[in-house]
């Protein structure tokens, strides 16, 4: 999946229609402050931005400190239970922020929104605005009701919202790398997942949109680009009488193509890939251009075919194999990470052993391990009781995580004694004596900074040691 980094009640009060009336005569261009989280996958992370640029038009500009803002957006994932159960506790604490500064308007964007709808409203009291991952350029609107002194829910799924010509505001940017969306919503329906139900219809985005983002991205000095879709291989442009490319058509091998050839300092990379429609043509065209990254998220979920079809993931243990054995024959150095669920319904103890050697057959460089967590509406949960105990998930959880520790451990020892080709994101977390940035892989380095070059340059580092998750080395010529 796409890196779930982040994922994630509220005291009781009423919407205070007093105070909200005085902030609706203020003058509406006055510059605002706008604070804005986000939890879950790159998607929302990358939305958030895109919210800011919507917001940033009406006059609001992003603060880091939520204390100091007019507005406090969450932007929540509704993927597992404990990543809404953390969207529940961040808002109690915006509650107190609440009523320390009448007037300050939170909002829920995002997944949980769209999944809990006007609940929302009705289960946290201090929540002004819900609003879901389709309907953002309503916010301005359903702020202006807040103002005048309503509670507003937008949470309209659209067959047609890329938001393509919306320039997103980087947040939290380190000015080198930055995610383009080239999809939203998805159409799989994988029997344990909410996110065809809070992100709708899948649709592309208009390929000349992305092209053109990554090159003012480029010319604002970023140097790579992460195309994000839940299913990127699905992606499929095509053109019609309105947007005057009809007969056009766009895969997403070709779009990559694309992408990778507006300039060869200019490194691609993409997520996530979807074992049932990864091509050869996308491994051919990662293959021919030196500027795409040789890494693919491809999530197994599990390596047993009886799971695998409940899950309704529509492959089995021997077409995932058979996709990494073309990665391998297509770009032998490729990186493979993957997701990976533990104790999905009906899972025994062989079809668990099943997931742990297709582990051992593939070695991957990286993976997203997680207990299954039954979210309500999925096909999972209306069709399948959720029988396997916490506590057996948790263990075959642990088991997978341990495995996974070696075999990363084992990956990044490879990389020991290599050159590698290493893009400089900025410095690293521990000291500004080191620079960090990450292989063609992915996996993350860290050297000691040379005055030559400077973020967002490419530099090789030979790897002269490693932990777990980082290869230290230094700049050669
Ligand atoms: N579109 C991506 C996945 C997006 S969700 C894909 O198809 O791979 C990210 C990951 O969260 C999934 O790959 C899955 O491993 C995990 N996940 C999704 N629903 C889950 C659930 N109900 N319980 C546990 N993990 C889940
Ligand atoms: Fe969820 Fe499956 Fe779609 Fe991924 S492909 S977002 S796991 S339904
Ligand atoms: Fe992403 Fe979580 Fe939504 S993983 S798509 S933010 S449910």
């Amino acid at each position: 999946m796409l890196d779930l980094k982040r994922a994630n009640n509220t005291p009781l009060e009423e919407t205070r229609q007093g105070e909200v009336l005085d902030i609706a005569t203020e003058d509406i261009q006055a510059s605002k402050n706008l604070y804005i989280e986000s939890y879950g996958c790159q998607m929302n992370f990358s939305d958030s931005e895109i919210v800011a640029s919507i917001l940033a038009e009406r006059g609001y500009k992003t603060v880091n400190d939520f204390s100091e803002a007019d507005a406090i957006f969450i932007n929540t994932c509704a993927i597992r239970e404990n990543a809404e159960q953390r969207v529940r506790n961040r808002l109690k604490e915006f509650g107190a922020a609440k009523r320390a500064k009448p007037g300050l308007i939170v909002g829920v964007l995002g997944c949980m929104a769209e999944r809990l709808k006007a609940k929302f409203l009705e289960e946290e009291k201090l929540v002004d605005i819900v609003v879901g991952p389709d309907a953002y350029r309503n916010l301005p609107n359903l702020i202006a009701e807040v103002q005048a002194g309503d509670r507003a829910v937008n949470v309209l799924l659209s067959r047609e919202e890329t938001y393509a010509d919306i320039s997103p505001i980087r947040l939290n940017s380190n000015g080198v790398t930055a995610f383009i969306s080239i999809m939203r919503g998805c159409d799989n329906m994988c029997s344990f997942c909410v996110v065809p139900f809070t992100r709708g219809r899948e649709r592309s985005r208009d390929p000349k949109s992305i092209l053109k983002e990554a090159q003012d991205l480029f010319d604002a000095g970023y140097r790579e680009v992460t195309l994000l879709g839940q299913n990127v291989d699905s992606y499929k442009y095509e053109g019609s009488e309105e947007t005057g490319d009809a007969g056009q058509t766009v895969n997403f091998a070709q779009l990559l193509t694309m992408v990778a050839e507006l300039n060869p300092l200019l490194r691609v990379r993409f997520s996530t890939s979807h074992p049932k429609d990864i091509t050869d043509e996308v491994l051919y065209s990662m293959r021919d251009h030196d500027n795409i990254c040789k890494y693919i998220h491809l999530p197994v979920q599990s390596g047993n075919s009886r799971v695998l079809k409940l899950m309704n993931r529509t492959y089995d243990r021997e077409w995932y194999l058979e996709r990494v054995d073309a990665i391998r024959r297509i770009i032998p150095e490729c990186g493979i990470s993957a997701d990976i669920i533990t104790g999905f319904c009906t899972e025994t103890e062989a079809d668990h052993q099943d997931t742990l050697s297709i582990m051992d057959e593939v070695k991957y460089d990286f993976a997203y391990m997680f207990a299954y967590s039954e979210r309500p509406g999925t096909l999972a949960a209306r069709k399948y009781e959720d029988d396997v105990p916490e506590e057996v998930k948790k263990r075959r959880l642990t088991e997978v995580v341990e495995k996974q520790r070696e075999h990363s451990l084992y990956r990044i020892q490879n990389f020991v004694g290599k050159v590698h080709h290493v893009l400089i994101e900025g410095f690293s977390k521990r000291s500004d004596q080191d620079y960090c940035g990450r292989n063609d892989q992915n996996t993350m380095l860290v050297f000691p900074v040379d005055p030559r070059y400077k973020v967002g340059d490419y530099v090789k580092v030979l790897g002269e040691s490693c932990t777990s998750a980082t290869l230290i080395g230094r700049i050669i010529d």
